[in-house]
């Protein structure tokens, strides 16, 4: 069993990034700059942001960080987002997730600029996406690639189990996996809450993406021998003897189904700081798509 150790591979691809960061520098071109909204005080999402924009620092990025309240109306969001979309500074910008119950996901979406749309969200994005043309691909889902590929992992002619339909996770994952690329040339399955006996699906796939957030849900049984096991899972779980008060646990049953892989990604480690290093690396270029302009 060989890890998918995302912790030590973001750090790589940092330094590469903080590399391109200085040349630009020297090159006399401007530091690339994201901003980010954040709406409410939902705890996760404010550590993410909070993550992000230190990530940024890490990397010689710029960074802005708007915060605004829960009652926020959809109309001052949209105004804020126009805002951004005009600000010639500002390279990219991401509008966290979830947003409270009174704002509508995809109007937030469409109305951010595709070409400052460093989460991969805009329709535009997607839609490219899928045609396997040139644009920013979802965090996560390009974070898992990245790992895939500099692991050498074969994906080529592999069946592959995707759990979760999101539009951040699963059905992107899905469509990448399936195009003809490297990684990718996978037969793909998307799986979902209203799968039937979803074991019998598990079983066959040679490469299993788990995006359920149900904590420890893949258990050993589930799992064929020798499999790729990819875990996008990360949950609070209760957890008294903890200063914080919990732990962070992934989809998979971690210790029962590694010894079953041929690879896996632990949790925390994995995927997670793979997604903050993909958002650097669109923002890095959407600063070089400027640019060129
Ligand atoms: N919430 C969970 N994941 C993400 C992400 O990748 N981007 C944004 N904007 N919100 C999220």
């Amino acid at each position: 069993m060989q890890l998918l150790d995302g912790k030590a591979l973001s750090k790589t691809i940092q330094k590469e990034i903080k590399t391109a960061v200085e040349k630009r520098l020297e090159e006399g071109k401007k530091r690339p700059h994201l901003a980010a909204i954040l709406v409410g005080t939902d705890g996760a999402s404010q550590t993410y942001v909070g993550h992000k924009v230190k990530m940024c620092k890490a990397v010689g990025f710029q960074s802005t960080l708007i915060q605004l309240a829960n009652n926020t109306s959809q109309t001052e969001l949209l105004e804020h987002i126009q805002k951004l979309n005009e600000n010639t500074d500002i390279d990219g910008f991401i509008v966290q997730l979830p947003l409270p119950k009174h704002i509508d996901v995809p109007t937030i979406t469409e109305a951010i600029d595709y070409q400052k749309d460093v989460d991969g969200f805009h329709p535009q994005n997607i839609g490219r996406m899928a045609q396997n043309l040139p644009c920013f691909l979802p965090a996560t889902p390009a974070g898992i690639l990245e790992l895939l590929a500099r692991h050498q992992v074969p994906t080529s002619g592999k069946e592959c189990v995707v759990i979760g339909r999101s539009n951040i996770v699963g059905r992107p994952m899905s469509i990448l996996l399936s195009r003809n690329a490297s990684p990718g040339n996978c037969t793909v399955t998307l799986c979902h809450s209203r799968t039937q006996n979803l074991a019998d699906y598990t079983r066959r796939a040679d490469i299993l993406v788990v995006a359920l957030g149900k904590a420890e849900f893949i258990t050993a049984d589930m799992v064929k021998e020798g499999a790729v096991v990819v875990d996008v899972g990360i949950t609070r779980v209760p957890d008294a003897s903890r200063k914080r008060g919990y732990r962070l646990a992934g989809d998979v049953k971690f210790d029962e189904v590694a010894p079953k892989c041929s690879f896996i990604t632990p949790v925390p480690g994995g995927v997670g700081p793979m997604t903050v290093t993909s958002l650097l690396l669109n923002t890095l270029r959407a600063a070089e798509n400027r640019t060129q302009k």
